[in-house]
């Protein structure tokens, strides 16, 4: 007779946490196209930012709380009237909202960085969790640095939130000090010391900085914790976040042993992993769990000989279960509108009006006309192209010469404001050549912070998608591009990410 599981509720932090890692920001259109394939994914809440934190981060958790219907739609707040105020306005239209405040628990956050006693500390929680819940009726609260806070304290402040209306309590090891044992154990006394622990679900939010965020969260799991706080890839913060794929093909593949399982559906795990890859420009390393390219390539003789003669001996997954080897050839030079339209809507892709998609699809006829076979990578990365408002800066040509002995000379055209300019330069490779060019040109006065390419699919025709980070003042923009010639990608790439520098300098200047 089979025991009937808990649910383990999947918080995905991608958009807020995630987005805390440096180079990794993301304008509001990529934030809403994301959230899109997590709700496909059935993630139960998504967090999609903090709303006080900027006028941008505010129209974000706003545009992902009226696109998305199915997922709840969450925006952090610290513990304070106003991040409460701005959260409950943010996610207004939301069909399912959460407000997630927070505040230190910690001795050492406590007497540093907040300067206040912890009595005051518990009175500014309980504050919070009421007003917070003048706004939804779902409410979490957050002891930042909980995995350091003195148990006591903690059971006194978790028995006054829940008290107050708190319904989820998340004890985040915030600097991943924790250890798995030691973490699991922690949730375990909470749950046996807090009276009114029955009336709340508690959450684990783990930082990867010893590389223990997903042991530490599973170790919670198995205390108790139902609800767990992950990103796409394991973006984050340092080290990153626990990483989704993980933890839920974790609970997944050991059924025996997990007490609880999710509501996700894992085919949609690669896709999403490739998206947040090429919004970012944080490449998956080959060897990840789950989502790198060799997670399921047996190279060894013996192993693919086992494989072939019964899968289990060394396969304890199926790659098609988590989205590999979906990139089927769907489309080619002859597919209509209505078939791109529909293919996209199949991999959860809505675009906001025509415009957007006639764009999308001239690129698509383009590519076609380069590439035969177009896979579902192919379609991701065309809508992965550029999206900045403003279109000052427009490619018109690029001839790039290298030869063995001389230097790689790039002759460019481009447009500033609908004004033609060409001009030339050598690099110590043909992309320096290229990007030295446009600056001789553009003289953006940017640092470029960040090159890299991917191949969107396998094969010398293969696209390859590229991402150039920019930074100017203070602010950094990730530039997208992708082309069957890696040349063309770097240049577009470039300038995409010149035309964001040049929409974020207009935005502030109220343009
Ligand atoms: O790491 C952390 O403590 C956080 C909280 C705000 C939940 O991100
Ligand atoms: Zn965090």
């Amino acid at each position: 007779m089979s025991t009937k599981k808990d649910k383990l509720v999947i918080f995905d932090t991608t958009l807020r946490d995630g987005e805390q890692s440096p180079g990794a920001s993301m304008t509001k259109e990529e934030k809403v196209r994301i959230a899109r394939m997590l709700e496909r994914m059935r993630v139960d809440v998504i967090e999609a930012g903090f709303a006080i934190a900027s006028p941008g981060d505010f129209e974000a958790v706003q545009a992902v709380a009226e696109a998305v219907t199915e997922s709840r739609i969450c925006s952090l707040a610290r513990a304070v009237n106003a991040d409460i105020l701005r959260a409950g306005e943010a996610l207004k239209k939301a069909n399912a909202s959460r407000i997630h405040t927070f505040i230190a628990t910690s001795p050492i956050h406590m007497k540093y960085k907040l300067q206040m006693d912890p009595e005051d500390v518990l009175q500014q929680a309980v504050n919070a969790v009421k007003t917070a819940r003048q706004f939804t009726d779902d409410v979490e609260f957050s002891l930042e640095d909980g995995s350091r806070s003195e148990p006591d304290f903690m059971y006194r402040i978790i028995e006054a939130v829940i008290t107050a209306g708190a319904g989820t309590i998340n004890i985040p090891d915030t600097v991943g000090y924790g250890e798995p044992e030691e973490y699991g154990a922690m949730f375990r006394r909470v749950i046996e010391s807090v009276p009114n622990s029955d009336k709340a679900i508690f959450s684990t939010h783990c930082h990867n900085d010893l590389g223990l965020a997903v042991a530490n969260s599973l170790s919670a799991v198995m205390n108790g914790v139902r609800q767990v706080e992950c990103t796409i890839n394991g973006l984050g913060e340092r080290a990153g976040n626990a990483s989704l794929e993980e933890i839920v093909m974790a609970v997944q593949t050991r059924q025996d042993l997990y007490p609880v399982e999710t509501g996700i559906d894992t085919s949609h795990i690669v896709p999403t992993s490739r998206m947040v890859s090429s919004v970012t420009g944080f490449p998956v390393q080959p060897n990840k769990a789950i989502v790198g390219a060799n997670a399921f390539a047996h190279e060894s003789g013996i192993h693919q000989d086992g494989v072939l003669k019964h899968r289990e001996t060394y396969e304890i997954m199926r790659a098609e279960d988590v989205g590999w080897g979906q990139n089927r050839l769907v489309l080619g030079k002859h597919s209509g509108r209505a078939a791109v339209r529909a293919r996209y809507e199949e991999l959860g892709i809505n675009f906001s009006d025509s415009e957007e998609f006639h764009q999308v699809f001239l690129r698509f006829k383009e590519l076609a006309d380069k590439k035969h076979e177009i896979f579902d990578e192919d379609l991701h990365s065309l809508v992965a192209e550029s999206e900045a408002p403003v279109e000052r800066f427009q490619l018109n040509d690029l001839d790039v010469r290298s030869k063995i002995g001389s230097a790689p000379q790039a002759f460019i055209s481009l447009s500033i404001d609908g004004k033609a300019h060409e001009t030339e330069a050598k690099g110590d490779g043909p992309v320096d050549a290229t990007f030295k060019a446009i600056e001789y040109i553009v003289d953006s006065g940017a640092d470029l912070k960040l090159y890299s390419v991917n191949a969107v699919t396998q094969g010398t025709d293969s696209q390859g998608s590229v991402t150039v980070r920019l930074e100017k003042d203070g602010r950094l923009v990730n530039g997208v591009g992708a082309d069957t010639d890696i040349l063309i990608a770097s240049a577009q790439a470039y300038m995409d990410a010149l035309n964001l520098l040049a929409s974020s300098e207009s935005k502030k200047q109220g343009v």
